[in-house]
């Protein structure tokens, strides 16, 4: 979704700025702009589109020291050049690029407009430019007099041509994160933009705002009480932002998984205790143990990645354990039950609806942890601690990695509960052999790549697909549905293989595929039989599997055997292949798929 950059210092800043653009286009966006300040002229470039256009169309004198750019994902009015940003008030002094949405744009809108003012772009974010030039302050004052008019979620930039030299950023709901560099300040809505330039940050909190020039920074409140800062390193490094010779960051980032998990669990296994150690979590031994239920809260695939996780959960801690749509738990006025420790999961951190559940949770005296997989991030800072997943940075706007990783943070999560609960150390140390096998064994089920791809050949030409599951299985088979949805654009939906037989089944013929979940466990039969009576009708059957099926399915794509509660992790790698291989031979945009964006940070 929508990105922020900004540049204060001695280099030209539209280089900067243009190569934080394209750091940030993994979001999804829809038009990109630019605001540059030079000798007290501010020159403003838009465009709809990639920001290469945007780049190509610069004119080749255009230069600044200091300056501010933006990718759009359209909330406000449709995509143009007209809305897209810097936004300017008329005058064309002040400059403004800001993320998040305006709730009361159409009364502040009409406001302007009867005292003459013309507004030049259906946008909620015009009027933060005019508001903040007709205070006729300073720069500083007069940003914090505007958002004084404004309800509503922002992070923002601000430019104003009678201070050249200087920035102006504030955050409410939306990430502002301050790149500290030699005699230059950054800004960013995302660390992807700061890599190649810093490794210092400082992340803006909500009710902050920032006053930049080339040298310093200083912070303060809304209301003007100055606020301490300090500054962290970042984790990231500018490689995990490049292709690094493959076509895809999806399939860059599916085939990273080994290394991946084994970032998830390095220092963390405590295998002569049979524990997990989890340096984050902030409740202690006897405050878990007096937890009597878990709800997981996510969106998406981090929710799928919740349902598994609570499977985990219940399984090793033998505690109640469900998960919910954070996008649904935030509207209906939940019950928070004190002993109900909650758990919020995202790979961005920034998801509006999950950041806006918590919000609730932590509202009504609960507590929550957080499984986050980006360091610093808004939903990791509005939990009360929690597991950050490590799985490194993910590019492609469909979540792989991060969802393997999230399982294995889970796994981490239940072994720590259960040790504290019921789970003797003989069990534990099961768990701990079967996670620290997991790097090699996605290893073998990616070396299988090519015989994945040519499954994925016949999945690619059918009209839709099925995924079923059971149990354990189902979460997996929801991603998977989910992955060849995303990235092919194919039809694709899962259903526990019980519930075929109660309404689904209507649907199977000899063009509708079914990927089945058919592992080794107490639930193999069942599993069977369902792939029996898909086949009975006609229906084309893929099994991902621990054996050979003999026969049982059209064909079968072997996986190793784990632990059974860890299996799962294992299941869904296949599925991920499968999506990505179906998406290339459909020639998709696999990496940013039309009307998906990486970080979901609207409602
Ligand atoms: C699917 C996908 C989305 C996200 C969802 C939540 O591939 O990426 O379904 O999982 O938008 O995003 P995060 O995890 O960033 O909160």
């Amino acid at each position: 979704m929508c990105g922020i950059v900004g540049y204060v210092g001695r280099q030209d800043a539209v280089p900067v700025l243009l190569e934080g653009l394209q750091r940030l286009e993994y979001r999804g966006y829809d038009s990109a702009g630019v605001a540059v300040l030079k000798n007290g002229t501010l020159r403003t470039h838009k465009a709809q589109g990639r920001v290469r256009e945007l780049a190509a169309e610069l004119p080749r004198r255009v230069a600044g020291e200091t300056g501010i750019a933006h990718t759009r994902w359209a909330t406000h009015g449709a995509p143009s050049d007209r809305n897209a940003h810097p936004h300017t008030d008329a005058g064309g002094r002040v400059a403004v690029v800001h993320n998040g949405i305006v709730e009361n744009a159409a009364e502040l809108r009409a406001e302007l407009a009867e005292d003459g003012v013309v507004l030049e772009s259906d946008t909620d974010t015009e009027v933060l430019a005019h508001l903040i030039a007709r205070a006729d302050d300073e720069l500083e004052a007069a940003v914090r007099a505007a958002l004084a008019r404004v309800t509503g979620t922002y992070g923002l930039a601000v430019l104003d041509a009678r201070e050249p030299g200087r920035l102006v950023v504030a955050r409410n709901g939306s990430p502002v994160i301050i790149g500290v560099g030699e005699k230059a300040m950054f800004v960013a809505s995302d660390v992807a933009a700061l890599v190649r330039h810093t490794q210092r940050v400082a992340h803006l909190d909500d009710g902050e705002l920032a006053v930049l020039d080339a040298h310093s920074f200083r912070t303060s409140t809304f209301d003007a009480r100055a606020t301490a800062k300090t500054t962290t390193e970042i984790v990231q490094r500018p490689e995990d932002y490049d292709l690094g010779g493959h076509g895809h960051f999806l399939r860059k980032e599916i085939l990273d998984q080994p290394e991946a998990v084994a970032g998830t669990l390095r220092g963390r296994l405590e295998p002569r205790f049979g524990t997990a150690h989890l340096g984050g979590l902030t409740l202690d031994a006897r405050e878990l143990r007096a937890v009597r239920r878990v709800c997981v809260l996510g969106c998406g695939s981090a929710y799928y990645a919740g349902l598994a996780g609570a499977h985990t959960i219940e399984s090793l801690a033998r505690l109640p354990a469900t998960a919910e749509p954070a996008s649904e738990f935030r509207y209906r006025d939940p019950v928070i039950a004190p002993d109900t420790l909650y758990i919020a999961v995202s790979q961005s951190g920034e998801t509006y609806d999950t950041l806006a559940a918590v919000q609730e949770v932590r509202r009504k005296g609960g507590r929550v942890l957080g499984v986050v997989n980006v360091v610093g991030s808004s939903i990791a800072r509005a939990c009360d601690g929690g597991i950050y997943v490590h799985a490194g940075p993910e590019v492609s706007v469909a979540s792989t990695k991060t969802f393997t990783c999230t399982l294995v943070a889970f796994a981490l999560l239940a072994l720590h509960l259960g040790r504290i609960r019921d789970l003797g150390p003989a069990e534990g140390q099961r768990i701990i052999a079967g996670l620290e096998a997991l790097p090699g064994q996605i290893g073998r089920i990616l070396a299988a790549e090519e015989e994945i791809a040519e499954h994925a050949a016949w999945l690619g030409e059918a009209r839709g697909a099925f995924y079923i599951g059971r149990v354990r299985g189902y979460p997996i088979a929801l991603e998977g549905a989910q992955k060849l949805k995303e990235v092919s654009y194919i039809h694709a939906e899962a259903y526990p293989a019980s519930e075929l037989k109660h309404g689904p089944l209507a649907l199977v013929d000899e063009e509708l595929p079914t990927v089945a979940l058919v592992p080794d466990d107490a639930l193999h039969e069942k599993n069977r039989s369902s792939v029996e009576q898909v086949r009975a009708r006609g229906g084309r059957v893929l099994a991902i599997a621990h054996r050979p099926l003999d026969g049982l399915a059209d064909a079968t794509v072997v996986v190793p055997r784990s632990e059974p509660e860890l299996d799962p992790i294992l299941l869904g790698i296949p599925l991920q292949l499968l999506a990505y291989h179906a998406a290339v031979a459909l020639g998709r945009d696999v990496d940013q798929p039309r009307n998906l964006a990486k970080s979901v940070t609207v409602e």
